[in-house]
């Protein structure tokens, strides 16, 4: 068993996320420091959350700092709530912080009280919609220039977005709506880049604002729910690679928790759950290769992959130190993978080998990714993570082309979408374990994300199931132990 993880990747991605992130990072400690400031009690951030004017930002506006906590060293923030932020007595400096313009000023919107806001520069169209939800606002060319007065209501009234408009608003907008949200009655949903969606909503659910997520487009959808009482966060310096869900499913999980990546071919779902399982310290099995090693091994004895008898003779007497074998990515074996995996005796026999992987990970590992096609729907129906990760034909057979091309094979992009589309309905229309979204699962669709976008939208994803599935956890146990 344990040879099986030599089939793990380095966790090269895992840090190529965390470079991207790095950019969006001090905007989002700069978020972290805003919602500590509107949330009642002693939030606890990384130290440069509260550095560099942050912390005459969140001062100016009511919060006080709390001596550091003992054990991490954690800068401590007693905020004063969601609707409580005071009126600001000089300018807020945010010249230094130009990605907190616009949902500070759409969280001040929301405040009964006027506040100056200095800038170098006004995100385009938030003076419009700031004024279009109800807030007063004054400044040089009727406000489209810095510096900003923007005098608020609590009766402000949040716009709606079409579902179909949401992938294009410009991002300070759609942050400016979603901060606005915070404070407002009713629902607000606002997308934005999986980069800073993803960690956006770890941060708000840190706080104990509810947040739903959805893909949208090339965008994740955040939906919150306005008046929600937020709860001070503690949140250590890697918040964003580490977000507390991590740790809170680790802890609630009493069994191995199962993410489940299906998806046809080259949709990008290999490097997702490679990619995944290193971020959340899951073991990680590929089934194609089960496969892959069957019918490689059919072929090896000379046999037909496409026998029924010599494939689940192959199935069952598998050897799993050979899922490792390079010889397993060729086309031949491909080619005899999809022949053996459409007998239904080799797919039963290498059923058991996945549960088992699934229930008892090597290495000791808390939980296990499985990516394949039917692992939702057949092998592990009951995983609390269900990733569908696909991508319209045309983008896999390009990438597929260029795979190919740059590992010096001679190539033609139309065959490979031709081939694509043969195989696709081929997949989905088989009588057993058809190509198919599991009903729960949910729908990643790759094509319009680089890889670094969709990580991080598969990630929060994961994020977002894991965190309905602690919370479920916790919920059981409290009724268990006869809390309310
Ligand atoms: O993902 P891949 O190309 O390595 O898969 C090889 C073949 O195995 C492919 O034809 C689909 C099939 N397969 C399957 O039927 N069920 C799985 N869980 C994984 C792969």
């Amino acid at each position: 068993m344990t040879d099986t993880a030599s089939v793990l990747p380095s966790p090269v991605e895992t840090e190529t996320v965390a470079a991207d992130t790095r950019a969006a990072r001090a905007a989002l400690n700069g978020l972290a420091a805003l919602l500590a400031t509107a949330t009642v009690g002693e939030s606890r951030l990384p130290a440069d959350a509260l550095a560099e004017g942050q912390d005459r930002l969140t001062q100016a506006l009511g919060a006080t700092p709390a001596a550091p906590n003992a054990p991490e060293g954690l800068p401590g923030l007693a905020g004063c709530g969601l609707g409580g932020l005071r009126e600001p007595d000089a300018p807020l400096d945010l010249r230094a912080h130009p990605a907190l313009i616009a949902p500070l000023c759409g969280l001040l919107a929301a405040h009964d009280g006027t506040a100056v806001i200095l800038a170098d520069a006004l995100p385009k169209g938030l003076v419009p919609l700031l004024e279009t939800m109800g807030a007063a606002v004054q400044g040089a060319d009727h406000g489209a220039r810095p510096p900003l007065s923007l005098r608020g209501t609590p009766t402000l009234m949040v716009p709606a977005m079409v579902p179909e408009d949401q992938p294009h608003e410009p991002v300070p907008l759609a942050l400016a709506r979603l901060f606005a949200g915070l404070a407002c009655p009713g629902r607000t949903t606002a997308a934005l880049p999986p980069t800073l969606g993803g960690p956006l909503a770890d941060l708000l659910a840190a706080f104990g604002i509810p947040v739903a997520l959805a893909p949208c487009g090339a965008r994740l959808a955040l939906t919150v729910t306005g008046e929600a009482e937020t709860t001070p966060a503690s949140l250590t310096a890697d918040w964003v690679t580490a977000p507390p869900w991590v740790r809170a499913a680790q802890a609630a999980s009493t069994g191995a928790i199962t993410v489940a990546i299906d998806g046809p071919a080259a949709a990008g779902k290999g490097t997702l759950a490679r990619s995944l399982a290193d971020a959340l310290g899951l073991a990680y099995l590929d089934t194609g290769r089960l496969y892959r090693a069957t019918g490689y091994s059919v072929l090896q004895a000379g046999g037909d992959p496409s026998d029924p008898a010599a494939a689940e003779q192959a199935a069952r007497s598998l050897d799993t130190r050979v899922l490792a074998d390079p010889a397993l990515r060729s086309e031949a074996a491909g080619d005899a993978a999809s022949r053996v995996a459409a007998i239904p005796a080799v797919r039963d026999a290498l059923l058991a080998f996945q549960r088992q992987f699934a229930r008892t990970p090597p290495d000791g590992a808390w939980g296990a990714v499985l990516d394949g096609r039917d692992i939702g729907s057949v092998v592990c129906p009951s995983a609390p993570v269900k990733l569908f990760v696909t991508a319209s034909a045309e983008t896999r057979a390009q990438r597929r082309f260029l795979e190919l091309r740059d590992a010096g094979q001679d190539v033609i992009e139309s065959r490979i979408l031709q081939d694509m589309k043969a195989r696709d309905a081929r997949d989905s229309s088989r009588g057993i374990a058809p190509l198919v979204p599991a009903a729960d699962a949910v729908v990643l669709d790759t094509s319009d994300l680089d890889r670094t976008e969709a990580l991080a939208a598969a990630f929060a994803l994961a994020g977002d199931r894991l965190r309905a599935a602690g919370s479920d956890v916790a919920r059981a146990s409290m009724s268990h132990t006869g809390a309310s």
